[in-house]
């Protein structure tokens, strides 16, 4: 594991008539939500991500089915099944994230500190390495 990465147990209220989770700003996760958006219909065998990011952090929930997420933070690497609603994924600024392995109908929902901004992007991974060795703009 990394101290850039880790597991968050979010609430889950059991219920016969099925159960509910919710997410607060603040609470379970360290951020203000900015955005929300969500990967869905993802073909078999496909891989999304493929990124880093200089100021976004953001949670991963599986909201259906099961994917895969792969974690560099350019020393440590991991990869992280989520397949529950109730678990959420913490990352951090400057983690290298690659998700693959969807099950069909799965839906990944991910909960943003900052709008979308390109600039924010590491889309390259050795331009990603690099910035790692200096201090953030
Ligand atoms: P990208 O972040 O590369 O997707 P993923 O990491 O899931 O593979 O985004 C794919 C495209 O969607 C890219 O053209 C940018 C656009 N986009 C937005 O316009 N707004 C958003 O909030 C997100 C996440 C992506």
């Amino acid at each position: 594991t990394s101290s850039r990465w880790r597991l968050v147990d979010l609430p889950k209220i059991s219920d016969p008539r099925g159960n509910l989770t919710f997410v607060e700003g603040g609470r379970h996760v360290p951020f203000d939500i900015a955005r929300v958006y969500y990967l869905y219909d993802v073909p078999g065998g496909a891989e999304r991500g493929g990124h880093a990011h200089k100021a976004l952090r953001q949670l991963i929930i599986a909201m259906a089915g099961s994917f895969d997420v792969a974690l560099d933070d350019g020393t440590r690497k991991e990869r992280v099944h989520l397949n529950r609603s109730y678990y959420g994924l913490l990352v951090d600024t400057m983690v290298w994230r690659e998700l693959d392995n969807f099950s069909s109908g799965s839906v990944c929902m991910v909960l943003a500190s900052t709008v979308y901004e390109e600039s924010d992007y590491y889309r390259d991974y050795e331009e990603f390495v690099a910035a790692l060795g200096r201090p953030s703009e």
